[in-house]
């Protein structure tokens, strides 16, 4: 039997499982331009583009989500279905064969650029509409090629602009990351429930240099997208805090963990896992109590922040079986969660108590073959603290 959690993992890799439509650029659209054509002019945005996830999201270049994929595909395959990258539909969004790569017909081909171009400048500059679809959402692009921003249209610019009311609060981020639900209506990944914050200003914060070579301004917007692979961003997520009590002879420690985002901590990605991990220390600095030693989801489950789905019975079921959520123990908007444990021994005179956050689950990264390349089994210190006792 595998573990729990590896199945809910396979959830992720279902936003989006129903065969549906691609984006759509209009009949005799200009079509999208390559985002290093956007270089000579915008060298530090597309620098830091490149950093982003946006850059890497395709199979040929994240391996975290080729790795989750080839899982998939295996899944269809067995089942005597063809497999698809219908996943291209927010991993590949400007791939030119869309349509023959969700059917299945073609397989992902690293040689095609408009497939390793992942979430390109154009795609997203040139989005005209959102649609709310059942399963997920899809765009419209513009025929005309203007490049939208909330502003007025900018006659300094080499280029058309246009000014789209969608780009000020990051409601053109909502077609990828709105929402999957799936055939048995069970929401897989709902950003618009677990969060109405304004994106853009948490993930595209000011920076320092110019949007454009010539242009006088100082700063520009940061298109790095920091997120869950990115240590500050982890840090600004949650905040904790430690504190021991007496009630006459008992002491117990209690850690309050406060979500700090404007959605769901982890968000929406049910494969993100976090937990508090709790150790208690003697005068010489040894640790004589822990909240578990190897898998807090078994032995401590109240210090994890995760979801998992089930089917009748059946918990850690993927999220294309999923007929309900199994739990959802993650931190909500605006929540507090504290954790108690009693200091049993006179001999405790530390306590320490560290959220850390994982991008996979180590059982996740074994079952499904993601590559430990460094980024995906890193283990990030979300926050961390202690107190001394007499
Ligand atoms: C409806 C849009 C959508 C579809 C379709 C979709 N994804 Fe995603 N996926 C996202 C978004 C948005 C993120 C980033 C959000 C997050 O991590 O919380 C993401 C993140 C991921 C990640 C984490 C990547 C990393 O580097 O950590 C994996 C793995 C993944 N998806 C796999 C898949 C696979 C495999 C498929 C197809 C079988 C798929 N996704 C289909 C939107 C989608
Ligand atoms: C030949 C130079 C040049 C190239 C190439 C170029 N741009 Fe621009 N772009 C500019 C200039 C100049 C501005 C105006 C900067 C300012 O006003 O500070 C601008 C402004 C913009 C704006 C902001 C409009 C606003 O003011 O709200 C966007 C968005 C944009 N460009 C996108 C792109 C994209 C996407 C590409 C590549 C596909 C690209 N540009 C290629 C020169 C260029
Ligand atoms: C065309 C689809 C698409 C659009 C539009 C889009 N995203 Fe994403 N985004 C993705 C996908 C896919 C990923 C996951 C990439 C991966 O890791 O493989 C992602 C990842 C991210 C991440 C996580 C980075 C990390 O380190 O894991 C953040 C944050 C993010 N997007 C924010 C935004 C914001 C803010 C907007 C709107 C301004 C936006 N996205 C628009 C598809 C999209
Ligand atoms: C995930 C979607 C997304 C991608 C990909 C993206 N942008 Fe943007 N970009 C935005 C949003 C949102 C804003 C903020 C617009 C606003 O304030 O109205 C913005 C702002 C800008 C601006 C104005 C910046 C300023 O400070 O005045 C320029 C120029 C720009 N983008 C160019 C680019 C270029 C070049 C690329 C590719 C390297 C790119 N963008 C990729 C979403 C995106
Ligand atoms: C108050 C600031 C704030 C706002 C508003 C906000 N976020 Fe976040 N977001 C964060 C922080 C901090 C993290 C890192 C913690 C985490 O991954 O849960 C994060 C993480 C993410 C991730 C990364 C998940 C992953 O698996 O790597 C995605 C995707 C994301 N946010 C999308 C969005 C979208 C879409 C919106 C708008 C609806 C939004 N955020 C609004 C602060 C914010």
């Amino acid at each position: 039997m595998k573990p729990q959690f590896i199945l809910p993992a396979v959830a992720a890799l279902l936003c989006g499982l129903s065969s549906a439509h691609a984006h759509e650029l209009p009949q005799g659209a200009e079509p999208l331009q390559q985002s290093e054509q956007c270089a000579a002019c915008h060298p530090q945005i597309v620098k830091e583009w490149q950093e982003s996830f946006h850059a890497k999201s395709s199979v040929h270049k994240d391996s975290a989500h080729n790795a989750m994929h080839q899982a998939f595909s295996k899944a269809m395959t067995a089942q005597g279905k063809k497999p698809t990258y219908h996943c291209a539909a927010c991993h590949a969004p400007m791939a030119d064969n869309m349509k023959a790569l969700m059917s299945g017909e073609a397989a992902p081909d690293s040689s095609n650029a408009s497939q390793t171009e992942g979430v390109g400048c154009s795609f997203c500059h040139r989005i005209e509409a959102v649609t709310h679809g059942k399963s997920f959402d899809q765009y419209t692009l513009n025929k005309d090629g203007a490049y939208k921003t909330s502003r007025p249209t900018n006659p300094k610019a080499a280029h058309k602009t246009g000014q789209s009311p969608l780009f000020a609060d990051g409601q053109i981020c909502m077609g990828c990351h709105s929402q999957y639900v799936n055939p048995h209506e069970v929401p897989i990944c709902v950003m618009t429930e677990e969060g109405k914050g304004n994106c853009v200003r948490c993930h595209m914060e000011k920076a320092e240099g110019a949007p454009a070579a010539g242009s006088e301004a100082k700063t520009h917007i940061s298109h790095r997208f920091p997120g869950g692979h990115d240590a500050d961003m982890l840090r600004k997520a949650a905040a904790l805090e430690l504190k021991v009590e007496s009630t006459g002879k008992e002491r117990v420690v209690s850690i309050a963990v406060k979500n700090t985002t404007e959605h769901t901590f982890p968000s929406t990605n049910p494969m993100r896992m976090a937990f508090v991990k709790v150790r208690a220390k003697n005068k010489s600095g040894a640790v004589i109590w822990e909240n578990f030693k190897a898998d807090p989801l078994k032995e401590d489950k109240q210090a994890v922040f995760f979801k998992a789905f089930k089917a009748g019975d059946k918990v850690g079921v993927p999220s294309w079986e999923a007929e309900a959520m199994a739990f959802d123990t993650r931190l909500k908007t605006g929540e507090t969660r504290t954790l108690r444990y009693p200091l049993y021994s006179p001999e405790i005179s530390e306590v320490e108590a560290e959220l850390i956050y994982l991008l996979f689950p180590p059982k996740a990264i074994e079952g499904f073959g993601i590559p430990k390349d460094g980024v995906n089994d890193q283990r990030f210190s979300v926050a961390k603290k202690s107190v001394q006792m007499q």
